[in-house]
């Protein structure tokens, strides 16, 4: 059992196979963060608890003799309001009396084998498929209460030992007869009293999402977040805290991930006395949730994970959870499609036979599978028209659907089509029989984006219409994927069903409709895959991951510009959710101009396809190759380990990746030069993860190493690299296989 209690000094140890994280109930019942971290054997680490009588930072009433325990400056599992700790909380609400006072203790726990689930919200799979067994994951649920306005918080604990993942949430229940007005409703709280830490996120744009940013923690509150309605380009719902001297590969680093979709919210603080506080949950801003008497709110769950192994022991502790645990396991070992999708070959300009000829040639080149994007419904001609009317246009698609699909599916190729299902155009059949269905304020013209509006997800009869309109075009021609799109961010968060007193719901209840509408296709059609996109990668997140198996990454396919989103997505989310195209050169995005082959070596880190008109280019042999590579490493890439060699904080001439498998059989190397100069370095680099005792052979050359070698002596990627195309290319790129020999 991973989860232990000492009754006597009542302590709760969670251990994992690398970490340990340690809670502990004080005299009065207050829950305190004893410890996360390395293990520490079987100590108790109740002896860190140096609190002293601090000015101006008071007591508890029922223990104020004890003038050194205070709120203020306890390290706590998750904080109050309005009754002395004057950092961040956790929790923010007002009582049917008016007060805004919250203090929460100690009352009761329960310890079981398996994982806790959640209603309505995605979660961390405590079982799936037979990836993960079920006694390798215990819960800890903790209830505490306030007695005085009769409110419950039940804190879960799902630790998974193999995996060194710990996930929490909070369950916020009404307990009495006073109704509750929850104005900030956090999924979790940590102290770190003695940490001296830097705070990693990814931030980013359209079209440059996840960028690495790395930051020291001060005397400040430092905020991470969205309230976009989405996860955003703009600050993805991950985070890191990293000692100030931890690096890539050594070094104590701490991940804390949501797994929500929408507005969310890490606040980061550090306090007077240098102890460092991360809250994190659903943002609160435009957020109130009226709680009646017996009602529950869940906060989203969190994946916290540590590792003493630097940033890619932290990723590759990340990829490990995702890929076995969030992602559904039907994908574990099944080889994703490689695709073509139609975007930036024809935008909105295609007819049946534009399609046709390019599924024709798509099928001679072993493509998989074929994605019709953006423009097949409605009166969908550009942006300014159509979304929310889900039926074909069949002025642009005699035969409809079915004939594309059925002649993709005659060529041997699979079929897949685009859907944007959250959104819809004024100028749509749709808003013209339903504008209320829009999120707007009353009395206000809404705010427009891309000329759309967004739908009201917290409608049963909105995600019903969605539903029965998809459910309808799913039926009607053999579709095996699906792109979901999500194209703007909300704004407006208004519902006309909603009385005023509950609008602070909306937001979320946006986010449940998605998941919940989500759910119900995929229950209606278990063999469709879906892929999620919003503008790019503004959605990437474990909450969509656990419905979607891949996420488009970006819309820059720029491979240059797409080393650092693909990068920064790597520090929480595996090669195997990344969707990654090789598309045109020049750029559409950037008009910079690349070669093929380093087009390919970017997407192959991904799930692989292709985003461009196959039948103008004339790189067919090329084509095929990269296919046949990508099935090569498929498995490399998608279950093995993922270390960043040359990272791109490095500011060095080239970026360096590698693959590893778990068995460390073989592995390969990825490098892409971004700063062509004259009289070239050679670049070099050191490998990670490789058995030490091991020799490896360099399949390109035949050359022999040993893994400790190549890990302390490092690799130069010289001559036979540089005879084969080095100096030709404009952006080069080099792949390095190494396979172990028995
Ligand atoms: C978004 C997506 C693109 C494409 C367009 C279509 O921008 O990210 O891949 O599907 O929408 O409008």
């Amino acid at each position: 059992m991973s989860i232990r209690f000492d009754k006597e000094q009542r302590v709760f140890c969670l251990t994992t196979n690398n970490s340990e994280y340690q809670i502990g109930i004080n005299e009065i019942g207050i829950l305190k963060h004893l410890y996360y971290g390395a293990p520490v054997g079987q100590s108790n680490m109740n002896y860190l608890d140096s609190s002293s009588d601090r000015a101006l930072s008071g007591n508890p009433y029922d223990n104020r003799v004890k003038r050194d325990m205070s709120h203020d400056t306890l390290p706590q599992e998750y904080t109050t309001n309005n009754v002395g700790d004057y950092r961040i909380g956790s929790i923010q609400l007002q009582s049917e009396n008016g007060s805004f006072s919250c203090d929460l203790r100690y009352s009761r726990h329960s310890i079981k084998k398996g994982k806790y689930t959640l209603q309505k919200l995605p979660y961390v799979r405590g079982k799936n498929g037979n990836l993960a067994k079920d006694e390798d994951v215990d819960t800890l649920e903790i209830v505490l209460e306030d007695p005085v306005i009769k409110l419950e918080v039940k804190l879960c604990y799902g630790v998974f030992e193999s995996k060194d993942v710990i996930t929490r949430t909070a369950i916020i229940k009404n307990a009495g007869e006073m109704s509750i007005c929850l104005n900030k409703a956090s999924s979790m709280a940590i102290d770190f009293p003695y940490a001296d830490f830097d705070l990693i996120h990814f931030q980013g744009k359209h079209c440059n999402e996840r960028q690495f940013e790395r930051e020291a923690i001060n005397h400040d509150i430092i905020t991470v977040s969205s309230k976009r309605g989405m996860s955003s380009h703009h600050n993805n719902p991950f985070v890191i805290l990293a000692d100030r001297t931890a690096t890539e590969n050594t070094g104590e680093v701490f991940g804390f991930m949501m797994m929500y979709s929408g507005n969310h919210k890490f606040e980061i603080e550090k306090d007077s006395l240098d102890s460092i506080r991360l809250v994190a949950g659903i943002n609160d801003t435009n957020f109130n949730w009226n709680l009646g008497a017996g009602e529950e709110f869940t906060a989203p769950e969190m994946i916290l994970a540590f590792s003493d192994a630097g940033l890619n022991g932290l990723s590759n502790i990340y990829h490990d959870i995702i890929r076995e645990n969030v992602i559904d396991a039907k994908y574990y070992d099944v080889k994703r499609p490689v695709l073509i999708n139609n975007w930036e070959a024809t935008y909105f300009d295609f007819d049946d036979d534009k399609i046709k000829k390019l599924i024709d040639k798509s099928s001679q080149l072993k493509i998989d599978m074929f994605v019709l994007d953006d423009g097949w419904f409605g009166e969908r001609n550009n942006d300014d028209a159509g979304l929310g009317d889900w039926f074909v246009n069949e002025n642009k698609l005699k035969g409809g659907i079915k004939e594309i699909a059925d002649f993709a599916n005659s060529k041997g190729m699979r079929f897949g089509l685009w859907f944007e299902p959250e959104m819809i155009n004024e100028n749509s059949d749709l808003f013209r029989e339903h504008p209320d269905w829009a999120l707007k304020d009353p009395g206000r013209n809404p705010m427009i984006s891309r000329n759309q509006l967004v739908l009201d997800m917290s409608r049963t009869d909105v995600q019903d219409y969605l539903f029965e309109s998809i459910s309808k075009i799913l039926d009607s021609a053999n579709i095996q994927y699906v792109k979901w799109d999500f194209n703007r961010s909300v704004a407006n968060v208004y519902s006309s069903v909603t009385g005023y007193e509950d609008q602070g719901k909306i937001s979320h209840k946006f986010i449940l409709g998605t998941y919940s509408l989500l759910s119900r296709l995929l229950d209606r059609f278990p063999d469709l895959m879906i892929e999620g996109c919003a503008g790019g990668g503004g959605r990437f997140d474990a909450g969509m991951l656990f419905y979607c198996p891949q996420i488009w990454t970006s819309d820059n396919t720029d491979p240059i510009a797409r080393l650092s989103i693909q990068e920064g997505t790597s520090y929480g989310y595996p090669a195997c959710a990344m969707g990654a195209h090789v598309s045109a050169s020049p750029n559409h995005q950037t008009g910079r101009i690349t070669s093929f082959k380093t087009r390919g070596i970017v997407a192959q880190s991904g799930t692989f396809g292709y985003e461009l008109d196959v039948t103008k280019i004339d790189n067919d042999d090329e084509i095929r190759a990269q296919i046949e590579a990508f099935h090569k490493y498929d498995k490399l890439m998608h279950h093995g380990n993922y270390y960043r060699l040359k990272n791109e904080c490095n500011k060095d001439f080239f970026t360096a990746w590698s693959f590893v498998a778990k068995d460390r059989s073989e592995a390969l190397v990825n490098l892409v030069v971004k700063n062509k100069e004259a009289n070239q370095k050679i670049p070099f680099v050191k490998l990670i993860g490789l058995d030490a005792d091991k020799e490896y052979r360099l399949e390109e050359t035949g050359e022999k190493f040993s893994g400790q070698a190549l890990m302390n002596g490092g690799f130069a990627f010289s001559n036979y690299f540089i005879r084969n195309g080095y100096f030709e290319n404009i952006y080069p790129s080099m792949q390095a296989h190494f396979i172990g020999e028995d």
